[in-house]
């Protein structure tokens, strides 16, 4: 399948997506507390996006070959829970650690993005985990130019989360996003420079790190999305869709509350 290039019309609509998306985020963050469950982060989230925002959210129903729909409108993923996870009745405690991922769909096109949240404080070892992997989604997006190659990308990811003794899941990666939830090409979070596809402006994808503490091997659970990590080791993910320039990049999941990039060479 050949990797859509966006045309400005396109990418401007994309921008209005990728913002709607960043906001859903603003919005819900200061319901991520002790004592909600994920269900009602869903039900807040899903109310937000159809009516204040006029928006559709992707993932309800959302059935790639080999799934049963997802049922429910974001997907929140608590602690050793990789991605995929389906809110419902389980109660947020003080530590937890949650990834929110939010896409919404509005005026034919996708923004997707998810954000790392804190319950109550958490572990030194868990906020150091949130830390890195937030500067890997960026290491990875700081390659990001016309000309530049996805393999560019995914060693940047790779070497910054091995660097603190970290794993990279291997089995799901960004994506191409547009008219469709997930398009071509497949952005790997781990490579070698100078291999890859070259990217070229015009070009919208997602960066969507899952970093683990333990080892990087993964399972479902019986429900048929959960992703957790097989040693039970915590794990995070921050995502941005962002359009490729010819001079870089620019991100279009942004928002006023979306935290800032980290300082360049964050170690
Ligand atoms: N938002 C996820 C991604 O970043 C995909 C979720 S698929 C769903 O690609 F069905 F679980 F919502
Ligand atoms: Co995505
Ligand atoms: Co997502």
């Amino acid at each position: 399948m050949a990797v859509v290039l966006k045309t400005p019309d396109e990418a401007a609509k994309m921008r209005v997506a990728g913002r709607l998306a960043a906001e859903v985020l603003d919005y819900i963050a200061p319901h991520v507390r002790a004592g909600v469950t994920t269900g009602r982060l869903n039900d807040l989230s899903h109310a937000y996006i159809v009516q204040v925002q006029g928006a559709t959210p992707a993932p309800l129903n959302y059935a790639p070959p080999g799934y049963k729909p997802f049922p429910k409108s974001i997907c929140t993923s608590v602690n050793h829970q990789v991605c995929h996870g389906i809110p419902g009745d389980r109660v947020l405690k003080p530590g937890d650690i949650v990834n929110i991922d939010v896409t919404v769909i509005k005026d034919g096109f996708h923004g997707d993005s998810s954000r790392m949240f804190f319950v109550g404080e958490p572990s030194i070892q868990a906020r150091r985990l949130v830390e890195v992997t937030y500067e890997c989604m960026w290491a990875g997006i700081r390659q990001v130019r016309a000309g530049a190659q996805l393999g560019d990308l995914g060693s940047a990811i790779q070497a910054h989360a091995e660097q603190h003794g970290y794993s990279v899941v291997r089995e799901f990666c960004g994506h191409g996003i547009g008219r469709r939830f997930h398009e071509d090409p497949q952005v790997l979070h781990y490579g070698k420079p100078g291999t890859g596809l070259r990217l070229e402006a015009g070009m919208t994808f997602t960066v969507e790190p899952m970093i683990n503490a333990g080892k990087a091997a993964i399972r479902e659970l019986a429900d048929g999305w959960t992703i957790v990590t097989k040693d039970h080791s915590l794990s995070a993910q921050w995502e941005h869709t962002v359009l490729v320039t010819e001079s870089g990049f620019e991100v279009l999941t942004t928002s006023a509350g979306a935290p800032p990039p980290p300082a360049a060479a964050a170690a």
